[in-house]
């Protein structure tokens, strides 16, 4: 069997990263690679990557002319976290009758707050015969796919509980100014209005996953606002030192309510100097389950894995808008990627 030809639609931080994995990679070709910043574009992708070496591909901004050349199996989309953005750039690759895999985080579940588009999409993926799929660490995986994993051992379900607590140190320099780390809490809150901070995309895709696989029907599903982790005391990263009393990061909440009951609270921190770092999932029910990773999963590691691994998952899965609840149980594809076909 050929190998399996991916396309890059981004080449950022993430899509940087799944392009070294997929390099070390037997089965899979990178075999175009596709993006708008200007530092990019007419560059080879090892100079793009860092690597010191030439990869024979040219980072282009012309989706179509990639494409009709390069006839990949599979597009592998990181841009952008919202759907109004990503769904003229997403079409234009299921349009050339190839499949998708996004990072965009709303389209992790798009039928709560884009049904519209979703429709269109699903749709469209469907005209095309392709699968579209977002995905990624998180959204995408440990708050709710793993999530919803671990409910099938339930047999009745009062409440569900995640938190995820990361410490931000560890992370790129980009991630913790999206955070607001080192900020004043007057300059967080200032940048909190100008939605020059918007705390993690994703929350409310999660509960609306969650709750569709239960057949849950939510009355609401309340975002709260992003409030900001003030540092008790002096903490510093690599790039960034916070005084006591300045911003370290940040915490945000979501709540699926049915009759003013909370069923499903998500609760994700990220802020320097995390004393502990987790994922943990309670499912209050019978059997009540309670379960903890520590240290967190790390997020741009899990992404990109994530992504790779729903490869060949996606290239069998029946044509459409899908998403992680509706592929089978998730694994990771850690041989020759044309095993897993
Ligand atoms: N679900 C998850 O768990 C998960 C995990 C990680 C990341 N994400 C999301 O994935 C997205 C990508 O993350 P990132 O850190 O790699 O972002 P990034 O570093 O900003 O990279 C995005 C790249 O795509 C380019 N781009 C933007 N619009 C484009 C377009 N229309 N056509 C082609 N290229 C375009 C950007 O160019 P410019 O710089 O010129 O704009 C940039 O090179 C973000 O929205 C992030 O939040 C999700």
């Amino acid at each position: 069997m050929d190998e399996v030809k991916v396309v890059l639609y981004g080449v950022g931080a993430v899509g940087s990263l799944i392009a070294k994995s997929l390099l070390e990679k037997k089965g899979v070709k990178i075999v175009g690679a596709i993006d708008v910043a200007k530092e990019k574009v007419g560059k080879d992708l090892g100079e793009v990557l860092g690597l010191n070496r030439k990869i024979g591909i040219t980072v282009s901004s012309d989706v179509d002319a990639v494409l009709s050349k390069t006839k990949p199996n599979i597009a592998i989309h990181a841009t952008s976290s919202y759907l109004k953005d990503t769904y003229p750039q997403i079409a234009s690759i299921v349009k050339h009758g190839v499949n998708v895999i996004s990072t965009c985080e709303e389209l992790s579940y798009p039928y709560y707050s884009e049904p519209k588009i979703a429709k269109e999409l699903d749709k469209l993926a469907k005209k095309h015969d392709v699968t579209v799929l977002g995905t990624g660490i998180n959204p995408g995986f440990l708050m709710d796919t793993l999530v919803i994993t671990l409910t099938a051992a339930c047999q009745k379900i009062e409440k569900i509980e995640a938190v995820r607590v990361m410490d931000a140190a560890t992370r790129r320099l980009p991630f913790q100014k999206k955070i607001g780390a080192g900020l004043t809490p007057e300059e967080f809150k200032q940048k909190i209005e100008k939605r020059e901070i918007t705390g993690h995309v994703g929350l409310e895709q999660s509960i609306a996953m969650i709750a569709a696989a239960l057949a849950w029907e939510l009355d609401e599903i309340r975002v709260d606002q992003v409030e900001p982790v003030i540092a008790k005391k002096h903490v510093k990263s690599e790039f960034i030192e916070v005084d006591a009393g300045k911003v370290a990061g940040l915490r945000q909440t979501a709540r699926g309510i049915v009759k003013g009951k909370e069923l499903i609270v998500l609760d994700f921190q990220a802020y320097i100097g995390a004393e502990e770092e987790y994922d943990a999932i309670t499912i209050t029910g019978v059997p009540t389950i309670k379960q903890k990773i520590q240290p967190c999963v790390h997020g741009d590691a899990g992404t990109v894995a994530i992504i790779i691994n729903s490869i060949p998952k996606v290239l069998k899965a029946p044509a459409g808008l899908l998403t992680m609840k509706d592929l089978p149980v998730p694994s990771a594809a850690v041989k020759d990627m044309r095993k897993y076909l």
